[in-house]
This record gives C-alpha cells, sequence and structure tokens, in this order.
C-alpha cells in the first residue's frame, strides 16, 4: 500500500483491536459474492499488499450458489475460499436458545443478531488454521452488525485484528461499480439496472431483512417486490392450514406427528408460513448506535414457532414463572441484539431458560391464514390446568368458591386502607 494511504488509514485507528496497516500480512475475509465484499476482496490485496482467505457461511440464506460465490472469489485473487455449512449448528446453538428465550427485540424476531456470533465465531477459526492476521468485514459504520462482529472477534481472539473497508473507504455505490469495472469484478445484476442500487438484505433460515431504497421513507408502503420469501397476504390461499407441532423440552420435534431434523423442520415451517402470508413485520428499530432505521422483516417460521412456543411454555408454568421470565427474556433479546453474545449474563439466562424448558412438552396446532398465525389448540401433559376446575361449574376439589371473599378481602386490604387514606 502508498504511504500516503497507510498513513492516512492509521490516523483513523480508535479501537485497539483495529489493524496496523503495516502488520496485515493474511486477511481473513467474510465473503457473501455481493459488491461490497467483492470489491474488498480485490481493495484488499491492492491497498494492504496482502493476501485473502475468504469465507462463506450458509446459514440456510436461499438462492445462494456457493460453487458461484468460489468461484468469483478465487478469480478474484483469493488464496482460498471456505464455504462452511453451518445450519445445524446455527439452528442448534443459536435459534433454539432464542426460541426457548422466546427471543423479540421490539416486535420482532432476532435472526440477524443470532447469525452474527456464529459468523465471527467461525472467521476465527478459520483465521487461526488459516493463518490470517487480521478479519474483514462488508458492515458499513451505521449498523448493530459491524458491534456483534467486532465484539466477537475481541472477545474470542484478542491476537486477531479487523478491518471494515466500507467504514473508511469513502466510496460510494458508484464508486464501488466504477472499481468494479476498472479491475475486472463481475457484478450480478438485481433485476433492476446496475445503477439502481438494490434492497440491502440479510437472511438466514430462521427470516430475512431488507433495508435501503423506499424502505427509508418512513411514509412509504411497502412495496411487493421487496418480498421474496412471504407471499402477500392478498395473494395467499383462500383456505387456511392447521400446523400441529409437537415440542419436546423447549424444542420442536415434529410436524403433524411425523419427527423432523431441527433444519428441516425450520426450514417446512418456514415454507407453510411463507405461503400463507405469515410473518411480515414493517419495523422501526432503535439501534445501538444510536439511529433509528426501519426494516422490512419477513420471518415465517419464527412468526410460527415463537407463538407456538410461548403458548405451551405458559401453559405448562405457574403464574409466577411465567411473570418472571418475561422480564428475562427482553435481557436475554437486548444482550443479544446488542452484540454480546458472549457476556455471560446470557449464558446465566440461559441456564433459566433451560431449565425452564425442561416442562416444555405438548403439541400446539397454530392456524395460518392469509397473513395471520393463530393458536387454536394446545395439549401437554405438564399443563398446569384443570378443566373441571376451570369450569363455571359448582366448586369442590381444590378449589372452594365459597373462600373467595374472605380472599379478597386480604387481598385488596393494602390497596383500600392507602385509597382511603389519600382520598378521604
Ligand atoms: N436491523 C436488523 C438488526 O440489526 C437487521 C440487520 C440486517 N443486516 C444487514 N446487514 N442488512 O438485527
Amino acid at each position: 500500500m502508498s504511504e500516503d494511504s497507510k498513513a492516512q488509514i492509521t490516523t483513523f485507528r480508535t479501537a485497539s483491536y483495529e489493524a496496523d496497516p503495516a502488520a496485515v500480512h493474511r486477511v481473513l475475509l467474510l465473503y457473501s459474492g455481493g459488491l461490497d465484499t467483492s470489491v474488498m476482496l480485490k481493495w484488499i490485496q491492492d491497498e494492504y499488499s496482502a493476501e485473502v482467505v475468504c469465507l462463506t457461511v450458509n446459514l440456510g440464506q436461499p438462492g445462494e450458489d456457493y460453487a458461484v460465490i468460489e468461484d468469483k472469489a478465487l478469480r478474484l485473487g483469493a488464496l482460498e475460499c471456505n464455504v462452511v455449512d453451518a445450519r445445524e449448528e446455527f439452528a442448534r446453538e443459536y435459534v433454539l436458545p432464542a426460541i426457548k428465550a422466546n427471543a423479540l427485540y421490539g416486535d420482532y424476531p432476532l435472526f440477524t443478531a443470532l447469525g452474527r456470533p456464529l459468523i465471527a465465531k467461525l472467521a476465527v477459526e478459520y483465521a487461526r488454521k488459516t493463518g490470517c492476521d487480521t478479519i474483514a468485514h462488508g458492515c458499513t459504520g451505521k449498523g448493530n452488525d459491524q458491534v456483534r462482529i467486532e465484539a466477537t472477534v475481541a472477545t474470542l481472539a484478542p491476537e486477531l485484528k479487523v478491518i471494515a473497508p466500507v467504514r473508511s473507504w469513502q466510496m460510494g455505490r458508484e464508486e464501488e461499480i466504477a472499481y468494479a469495472h476498472e479491475h475486472g469484478i463481475p457484478i450480478k445484476s438485481s433485476g433492476g439496472a446496475e445503477s439502481e442500487a438494490p434492497y440491502s438484505i440479510d437472511d438466514n433460515l430462521w427470516g430475512r431483512s431488507s433495508e435501503g431504497r423506499w424502505i427509508e421513507d418512513l411514509d412509504h408502503a411497502p412495496q411487493d417486490d421487496v418480498f421474496q420469501l412471504v407471499t402477500p397476504p392478498e395473494r395467499a390461499p383462500d383456505e387456511a392450514e392447521v400446523l400441529e407441532i409437537e415440542f419436546e423440552r423447549g424444542v420442536p420435534v415434529a410436524l403433524g406427528g411425523e419427527r423432523l431434523e431441527l433444519v428441516e423442520l425450520l426450514e417446512r415451517v418456514a415454507a407453510a408460513g411463507a405461503r400463507h402470508g405469515v410473518g411480515i413485520v414493517d419495523h422501526i428499530e432503535d439501534r445501538i448506535v444510536g439511529l433509528k432505521v426501519r426494516d422490512i422483516y419477513e420471518v415465517p417460521a419464527a412468526a410460527i414457532l415463537l407463538p407456538a412456543h410461548r403458548e405451551l411454555e405458559r401453559l405448562v408454568c405457574t403464574i409466577h414463572q411465567n411473570q418472571f421470565k418475561a422480564g428475562l427474556e427482553r435481557q436475554w433479546a437486548y444482550l443479544v441484539y446488542a452484540g454480546l453474545w458472549w457476556e455471560p449474563l446470557r449464558a446465566d439466562l440461559d441456564a433459566y431458560m433451560e431449565h425452564v424448558n425442561e416442562l416444555v412438552s405438548g403439541t400446539v396446532g397454530i392456524k395460518l391464514f392469509k397473513g395471520h398465525a393463530r393458536v387454536v389448540t394446545r395439549s401437554a401433559p405438564g399443563a398446569v390446568y384443570d378443566a373441571s376446575l376451570a369450569s363455571f361449574a359448582e366448586s369442590g376439589g381444590l378449589f372452594s368458591q365459597t373462600a373467595s371473599p374472605g380472599f379478597i378481602e386480604l387481598w385488596s386490604l393494602q390497596s383500600r386502607m392507602a385509597w382511603r387514606l389519600h382520598n378521604e
């Protein structure tokens, strides 16, 4: 790299884990095959005179051709391109804890926030395996993903450094395209003209997010072309479908009585939800970096499995467990949203979630119809429920209706005393 730009990048370093350009010799690049990371692949070789090893992680994002991505990386000068199928690990170690924690941030189910710590963990593994000194990623300086990736690398591998070229290279989309033309980097057209910016997409088997273009105009209702996964509810089938989902200890294990491996189960639930228009969320989030940003999410699997799981959990838990857990869930989701997957409190909370979920076995029927998923049946051997107690019939057994007035007198005692003090 020229002395000039080296000096410039040096001045911009603010954190201890940011790479000193002079010490960058071999870089592990998190490579998606898209415009940013393809330009980056060339740019790192040129600007840093460094070698680049690519890593592409399959988290179940639909429609990827990994052979094409690998071939592109090699043609752009990567020493090697490792494609890792991490779907099973993602489903077991990241999605399952999220299900057990009923993980929502604001109104949407976390999915990008679950994928990033795994992607960054794999980047650390492959960087070490291939002798890299630095990890490069394609995140901008405005999002949460940079936080999730860099916090993970800095936590797991203090010896590795990070570069995030998009934060510093000052190229806009036009300049990147010009750079790509100049350096023989093929650009896959996103359907529209080359000059029209595509949506910014992130997806995995638990969800898909779109940002950019008209989505930034809060007053602009969703255009159908953003929905690449979920059928718009207006065009969903006129017949409802009921999915019977069986859980064992909080883990979804069967659909309609058929036992399935976790990844396949998640994919099948996603497909059913997508068919019925389920899981569209139009959401404005409060980002960790201070911004408010609108996203359009498509989360068909999560929009079905989370309510189904929560329903069963509430049925087998007591009122006290249910009230307590909701607060811990919010804390869990916020830690994970905010990039602190490796924070010990998350593991502490998981231990609680695990313990509660020991009880969560049973079956939930959930009806899918034109954008809605509604629980219609539930059965659980551990339900803290007795139909004869709940019914309006005469008292008997554990419940005596004649005891209720005495309960009400004592239950309302302090509130009545205080009301009188303040109002008389
Ligand atoms: N805003 C969401 C989140 O922070 C989704 C981010 C999607 N990432 C992306 N690079 N498009 O979880």
